[in-house]
């Protein structure tokens, strides 16, 4: 029987997809050039999966039009199997890459196949090794004409929500499908950045143990701050070291690594002009995080503030206030960017339809998303995300305990850059006069970079001082 699906790369995302499609009732033909990863699939696929070693004999066994599914590392790699398959692809031909690629990469590819018929399509897939294998949240973009010959097998295997409609979508033309994962990932770098920050508030000033703040984020998740994340916070905090008895969270070392989506996203809002802050300072703490010797050596050495009373369990409900707040910030800056992304390449993106995608399956999956889905779909869309009814009343309840969150930090001397930034990002927004007319007044003197005035139409420039 011909092959459905030919997927590239057995890895841990690769084998995963592979087996959910098989379940699916797919036939997928798996290439790997590592013998034990192509053993692996034939054995867990029960005789439903081909396992070659080559390109040429998985061009072979695949159906017409073939589909290809590159499971292959982002960057170099997957330049080296396009290289590799490209000269024996024909016209209608599918090539989709579900890698965690830089969007301009793809934009790059498609470029280059432009005018061979071959169609190519960037698909953000996430969810991990469980979700790949289980559900994903898959995010397809690119050429539109792929897509009625991806969309039943893609929404077969994607995750489901609640109400059953499929996590696959289609994201829109272009480097989209890729761009919404860079921002998906962009705000997960910020929501486990701000959840992190409120782990160690709960330590530090409510004053619990890591068991205990397992229980409070347990408790949150069955409320409005329910969210994978917030659920896979509870169930680490509860995880106690096997040979101390521990818990694992104290026994880990305080550094955090990353691959790039976070900065990628990060940049791009740097280049579109959006102020996706609270992304941006998630991407620095890691960086902060890394540099564990150097915070060692200056924790000995800079001072802290004097020390603040006021500590104590009823800062709990603040904290989970401000976690509120300050994730329907962080989410919002994603919108933002992603609305910045289609305006500036026309990708022809439905903000609702991302929202939608992302409810169950991927990473962000949260309880805030049905709000945010309800606000983007109202007719006519919110200037600002955090301007729609149900989000500004829920912020206009949680503002006040965010700033409260805030303020005790920073007199505890606790970093919160993601909360802190977040809040600041609140009241840049409601801020109807900044001190922007000084910066302005300021280019021009330095510079004669001229201003303009709130009493009279025109450009203006000031001779400040004679010279
Ligand atoms: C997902 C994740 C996934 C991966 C990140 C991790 O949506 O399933 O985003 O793609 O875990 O790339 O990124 P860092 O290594 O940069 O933290």
């Amino acid at each position: 029987q011909a092959g459905d699906i030919g997927v590239v790369g057995l890895g841990v995302m690769g084998h995963s997809l592979a087996l959910n499609l098989v379940r699916h009732g797919y036939t997928v033909v798996g290439l790997d050039l590592d013998e034990g990863k192509r053993a692996q699939l034939l054995r867990v696929a029960e005789g439903r999966a081909r396992a070659v070693a080559s390109v040429l004999d998985m061009l072979q066994a695949l159906q017409s039009p073939r589909r290809i599914l590159l499971m292959v590392p982002a960057g170099a790699a997957v330049d080296a199997v396009l290289a590799e398959l490209r000269p024996h692809l024909a016209r209608g031909d599918v090539v989709i890459d579900g890698g965690n690629t830089r969007y301009t990469d793809t934009q790059r590819r498609m470029a280059a196949l432009s005018g061979t018929g071959i169609l190519y399509v960037g698909a953000g897939i996430s969810g991990g090794e469980q979700g790949a294998l289980l559900g994903p949240s898959i995010m397809p973009g690119g050429d539109a004409q792929a897509w009625p010959l991806l969309r039943p097998m893609l929404q077969a295997i994607a995750a489901k929500t609640a109400d059953g409609q499929p996590c696959c979508e289609w994201m829109g033309s272009g480097a989209s499908g890729h761009f919404v994962k860079m921002v998906h990932n962009g705000i997960e770098y910020a929501e486990m950045q701000l959840i992190g920050e409120v782990y160690a508030l709960l330590r530090g000033l409510a004053g619990l143990h890591a068991r205990e703040a397992g229980q409070v984020f347990a408790k949150w998740n069955r409320g409005e701050l329910e969210s994978y994340l917030t659920q896979i916070t509870a169930d680490i905090l509860h995880h106690e070291d096997a040979e101390s008895g521990q818990p694992l969270v104290d026994l880990i070392l305080d550094t955090a690594e990353q691959k790039g989506t976070g900065k990628w996203a990060t940049q791009a809002a740097l280049d579109l002009g959006v102020p996706a802050s609270t992304m941006g300072e998630a991407v620095f703490a890691r960086a902060v995080s890394a540099a564990k010797p150097l915070r060692e050596q200056a924790a000995k050495l800079l001072p802290g503030p004097r020390p603040d009373g006021g500590q104590g369990p009823e800062w709990i409900p603040r904290l989970r206030d401000a976690l509120l707040a300050a994730r329907l910030c962080a989410y919002a800056q994603g919108f933002q960017l992603l609305a910045a992304g289609n305006a500036e390449y026309q990708w022809g993106m439905d903000l609702v339809r991302i929202a939608s995608v992302w409810r169950a399956g991927c990473i962000i999956r949260a309880r805030v998303l049905d709000d945010l889905r309800a606000a983007l779909a109202a007719s006519p869309p919110p200037a600002h995300l955090l301007l729609a009814p149900g989000l500004g009343d829920m912020l206009a309840r949680t503002q006040q305990p965010l700033r409260e969150v805030v303020a005790a930090a920073v007199l505890q001397g606790t970093p919160v850059p993601g909360l802190a930034s977040a809040l600041a990002s609140y009241d840049g927004l409601r801020t109807a006069r900044l001190p922007a007319n000084l910066l302005a007044a300021q280019r021009d003197y330095f510079g004669a970079h001229r201003y303009q005035r709130v009493d009279r139409a025109g450009s203006f420039h000031t001779d400040w001082i004679a010279l």
